[in-house]
């Protein structure tokens, strides 16, 4: 059978995270596009000479020319400002739209086919963005976020008790940014419910740590974190090649789920060959009820945006 073709479009630190981590997990071959010469050839000239090592058979290719991304089969898009401190990632909006826009329509012309995977700034907006561009089925569009959300929320509840990450399952629904919904009713140790071993006061900093938990980056790296978000594209990538139907938290396309249309927004979906194979629904309490709509309301302001300034569709 043909190996995979993933192409990741944005060199930069995210994007080299996940070819690292995509060639690491033995996924298929990678293809790494930017605009700027060079960087996406010395990065992917440099991670495959480290593939006899790892003894895995990819082929790790860099380019300018979208001409080389004809048939992928996924295409990764991290192409885009990342934040400086003191920004939030809606600030990034129209200045990210514009870039994934233009890197969508050149990408569609030679893989009509493909399943892309948006992790641009601000996530659910820019997901909105390609999934417009491209005229995709729903299915085959989608945003990584919420495994990155629930990876530091899961991180932080294993510091907190001590035990291991394994055993923690924790999931982060809702827009990626400060309304984030951290479904702490169903995190759990085990089995345990979380609420049952960390105090409620304790509970709640963790939550908000966890929403807040990319703005942490900023003043340590003077940009925002790669290496969880690149390792967490590569989770969604996996589940994708390997038709795993594993059901991970992302951004996809709602059409009447959780009472919300025409958004992307973070749910939990079942992965697999053909992308999204279908979002999966949660009965929430009152309490996540209404934190849920705050965050739809949120998203649902920034894709207005977009369909006003963007695609001018009415106000
Ligand atoms: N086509 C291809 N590549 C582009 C384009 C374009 N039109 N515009 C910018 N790029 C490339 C840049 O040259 C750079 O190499 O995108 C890359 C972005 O890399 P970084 O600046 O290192 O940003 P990174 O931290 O990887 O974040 C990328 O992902 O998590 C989000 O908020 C983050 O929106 C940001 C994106």
């Amino acid at each position: 059978m043909k190996r995979a073709k993933i192409t990741v479009i944005g060199a930069g630190n995210v994007g080299a995270a996940v070819a690292n981590w995509a060639v690491a997990k033995d996924l298929g071959d990678v293809l790494l596009v930017d605009i700027v010469e060079g960087i996406p050839q010395g990065k992917a000239l440099d991670l495959y000479e480290g593939t006899p090592v790892l003894n895995i058979d990819s082929r790790v290719k860099g380019t300018n020319n979208y001409e080389d991304t004809k048939d992928s089969d996924i295409v990764v898009i991290t192409a885009g400002m990342p934040r400086k401190p003191g920004m939030s990632r809606d600030d990034l909006i129209m200045t990210n739209a514009k870039i994934v826009g233009s890197v969508v329509e050149q990408t569609i012309k030679y893989s009509p086919n493909s399943i892309l995977v948006i992790v641009s700034n601000p996530l659910d907006a820019m997901v909105y963005v390609a999934y417009k561009k491209s005229g995709f089925p729903k299915n085959r569009v989608m945003g990584m976020a919420g495994v990155l959300d629930s990876t530091r929320f899961r991180s932080f509840i294993a510091e907190e008790l001590d035990v291991s990450v394994n055993d923690v399952n924790a999931m982060v629904l809702g827009g990626h940014g400060d309304t984030m919904l951290p479904m702490t009713r169903l995190a759990n140790v085990a089995g345990i419910p979380v609420k049952d071993l960390i105090g409620k006061e304790r509970l709640a900093e963790i939550v908000e740590r966890t929403r807040k938990g990319g703005g942490e980056f900023l003043p340590l790296l003077n940009t925002s974190a790669w290496t969880a978000p690149g390792i967490s594209v590569v989770d969604m990538v996996e589940a994708i090649v390997k038709d795993k139907k594993r059901v991970i938290p992302c951004a996809a396309y709602v059409e009447g789920e959780y009472g919300v249309k025409d958004i992307f927004i973070g749910v939990p979906a079942k992965l697999g060959g053909n992308g999204v194979e279908e979002v999966l629904e949660i009965k929430m309490n009152e309490e996540e009820q209404a934190e849920f709509k705050k965050t739809v309301e949120h998203v649902q302001s920034l894709t207005q945006m977009l369909k006003e300034k963007v695609f001018n569709e009415g106000a």
